[in-house]
């Protein structure tokens, strides 16, 4: 058991200076840091030396577990045991066009598995799921647990924010993180995504870790480590926790923004869309059922529209209107291809900030987004163009957000001369088990 918190304990200047001279911290001291933090005896600006520290020194399994937990214990820890059926959640680390949830949780729910989708909002270039979703005439996803639990009953689904109940520790660290520049660390990204991860209840987790310019981590190396570093943690946890490497360097699909992003992901729910994000989903689909036993064929629910008929129960029992349509951009104006030849490079992070700066993501937290905003695209790396031919449709209801947008496009797209050898990434770089 562990003992009361004594605020006195520990000098935090001590461990501050012994972190950033390369030093390691005992299991006691790590947990009290977030106990310390949590509770306001540790400053903001002692724990913005304390992540910075972190993020040039690191953490050793034996300052991040017990660290993990003290975000985990903050909170409340839900229990999704007694629903009849198991439970498992996936998690993106982030990318642009990522539209899988969407997909994803009505597909696993209908292969009888109860889905309770803890998701998030954009910032910066990535979108947010909640974002997408409210693009829904009526949708919300502030559920509350006894809400939750009644939906994961009744319909086998739910895609609902995270409550202030669940890790508040990381709650504030993330928000300290964000302006100090300490948020692309590994040790601090993994406890931040699984403290949440794990209070939310969840038996089984399957992670999307993204690599790639769009992603937080650029390389596979560094994709790896937060892969491995994200399964021991919840696996020690007694969640069972696999995770796939997916490529960022291009966006998912043919859409980033919020109702594009549903029309997209409505058309795979109805049997097309996207190969690679048919592929992807599938794939995860496949771990997540995996992961719970459950001996069934995600592509055959898809195919059948089982997964359609559970994504419209889910959008109702939240409010929204599967049937209501989607909200269109004002204006649109169209990005064409400057020379013949082959798509080498249409980069995610550059489509992802255009998409922003028309208004799909937001600047602040409390800032709103433009459902209709966000970018089409019409080529992907390694296709043949011709000069003239569109590539993107950027879409606004703010036309004066347009120039942004083209100079967020600016060396982000690569076109090489025609009967060049493109080789383009994997969709799927690795699995960590
Ligand atoms: N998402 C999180 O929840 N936390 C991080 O640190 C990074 C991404």
């Amino acid at each position: 058991m562990s003992r009361p918190f004594d605020p006195q304990r520990f000098a935090v200047v001590d461990l501050i200076r012994r972190k950033r001279d390369g030093g390691s911290w005992s299991a006691d001291e790590a947990r009290w840091i977030i106990e310390a933090y949590t509770a306001g005896f540790v400053a903001d600006e002692q724990m913005s030396a304390l992540a910075m520290a972190v993020f040039f020194r690191g953490m050793s399994a034996e300052e991040l577990d017990p660290w993990t937990r003290a975000m985990i214990d903050s909170g409340v820890r839900l229990d999704y045991s007694g629903l009849g059926r198991p439970t498992v959640d996936k998690h993106s680390t982030g990318g642009v066009g990522d539209k899988i949830t969407l997909i994803l949780t009505p597909l696993v729910a209908a292969c009888g598995v109860a889905v309770p989708q803890l998701s998030g909002r954009g910032l910066g270039h990535t979108g947010g799921t909640l974002d997408k979703l409210e693009s829904i005439l009526g949708w919300r996803g502030d559920l509350s647990a006894d809400e939750v639990r009644r939906q994961l009953v009744e319909v086998g689904g739910a895609i609902v924010a995270a409550g202030p109940e669940l890790a508040p520790a990381d709650r504030k660290l993330y928000a300290l993180r964000d302006v100090t520049g300490t948020v692309e660390s590994i040790p601090l990204i993994a406890s931040s995504i699984m403290s949440k991860k794990i209070a939310e209840g969840t038996g089984a987790l399957v992670l999307d870790v993204k690599v790639g310019s769009g992603a937080f981590m650029k390389d596979t190396v560094d994709a790896r480590e937060l892969a491995r570093t994200m399964v021991r943690i919840g696996t020690g946890a007694g969640v069972r926790t696999v995770a796939l490497l997916s490529d960022m360097s291009t966006p998912l699909g043919w859409t980033a923004g919020n109702a594009l992003e549903v029309a997209e992901a409505v058309e795979v729910l109805a049997g097309g869309g996207p190969a690679d994000v048919v592929d992807l989903t599938l794939a995860l689909a496949r771990e997540m059922l995996a992961t719970v036993g459950i001996d069934a064929d995600p592509a055959e629910a898809l195919a059948s529209g089982r997964a359609m008929d559970r994504w419209r129960r889910i959008i109702r029992a939240q409010g929204g209107d599967p049937e209501a349509p989607l909200p269109t951009a004002l204006e649109t104006e169209v990005v064409t291809a400057p020379a013949d030849g082959i798509v080498e490079r249409l980069d995610a992070m550059a489509v992802g900030l255009a998409a922003w700066h028309l208004g799909a993501g937001r600047v602040r937290k409390e800032d709103d987004v433009q459902a209709a905003a966000g970018v089409e695209l019409h080529a992907k790396p390694g296709d043949v163009v011709r000069a003239g031919q569109p590539l993107l449709t950027l879409h606004t209801d703010t036309p004066e957000r347009f120039a942004a947008a083209r100079g967020a496009l600016e060396g982000g797209i690569g076109i090489a001369p025609p009967g060049t050898t493109v080789v383009t990434t994997p969709l799927i770089l690795g699995r960590v088990a």
